[in-house]
């Protein structure tokens, strides 16, 4: 696990865009692996002001909210447009997301078969939330899952309460490509910033592999980069922020 701390999340953020526009450029028919939240808002921003061409690329995200349609704002679909589809050449039918409605179960097996035939991913986009979860694998969730239907935990539900207004708006549950899965990405790239992640940070790099603290499993993946601002690497010992 490499890890890299900034000072600003700034700083961070183009760090993490640096690192991917890196793989596009060496491989530009990548498969990449998106994530949305507001971690990724910079990171998308940076690669928007960039001279890059995705055009060759295909993509997958992580996760959706069940019950959410593609064009609703508080989506995935409408997130990734707004923020990186719409600004650069990729062509939106090499962009694969999970789809919030209609029946979940078919749903599923779709985007796994997706995954399956385009996989593995080359480079894998992760933010970490506030209770360790990647993608929406929250606490509790299989180590070696694939795409499945999830309950948000409360904590989530509150965090990601900010965008919808009230707690009681956001979906309870999710779509969300398994760990199973983002561990056979050949890259991954993780980013943290803010002091509300300090303790999943550390739970994640310096205690055992367990399930309550999902992201925990990325120390067995052999290509992982951890960004952090100063704010998220808080919690970890002198030693590994400094590494
Ligand atoms: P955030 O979400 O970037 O909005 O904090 C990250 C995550 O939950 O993975």
């Amino acid at each position: 696990m490499i890890i890299k701390t900034f000072q600003t999340p700034i700083e961070a953020e183009h760090y993490a865009a640096d690192l991917i526009s890196a793989q596009v450029r060496a491989k530009p028919n990548s498969v990449m692996g998106w994530a949305t939240g507001g971690t990724m808002l910079g990171v998308y921003k940076a690669l928007c002001g960039m001279d890059l061409s995705f055009k060759d690329i295909r993509a997958f995200n992580l996760d959706e909210y069940i019950g959410l349609p593609p064009d609703h704002p508080q989506s995935y679909h409408f997130y990734m447009r707004q923020h990186l589809f719409d600004h650069i050449d990729i062509s939106p039918d090499r962009c694969h997301l999970p789809v919030g409605i209609g029946d979940t179960a078919i749903e599923i097996s779709r985007y796994q078969d997706l995954l399956r035939t385009y996989g593995p991913i080359d480079l894998q986009l992760l933010g970490i939330g506030q209770n360790g979860h990647i993608g929406f694998n929250e606490p509790g969730a299989d180590l070696d899952g694939l795409t499945r239907k999830t309950a948000l935990s409360p904590i989530t539900i509150r965090a990601n309460s900010r965008y919808f207004g009230t707690a009681e708006t956001v979906p309870n549950e999710a779509i969300t490509m398994g760990i199973g899965t983002i561990m056979t990405a050949r890259k991954i790239v993780l980013l943290g910033c803010g002091a509300s992640k300090a303790d999943a940070v550390a739970a994640m790099i310096q205690q055992s592999v367990t399930p309550d603290c999902p992201a925990s499993v990325l120390q067995r993946h052999d290509d992982i980069t951890v960004v952090l601002d100063k704010a998220a690497a808080a919690s970890l010992s002198l030693e590994k922020q400094r590494a």
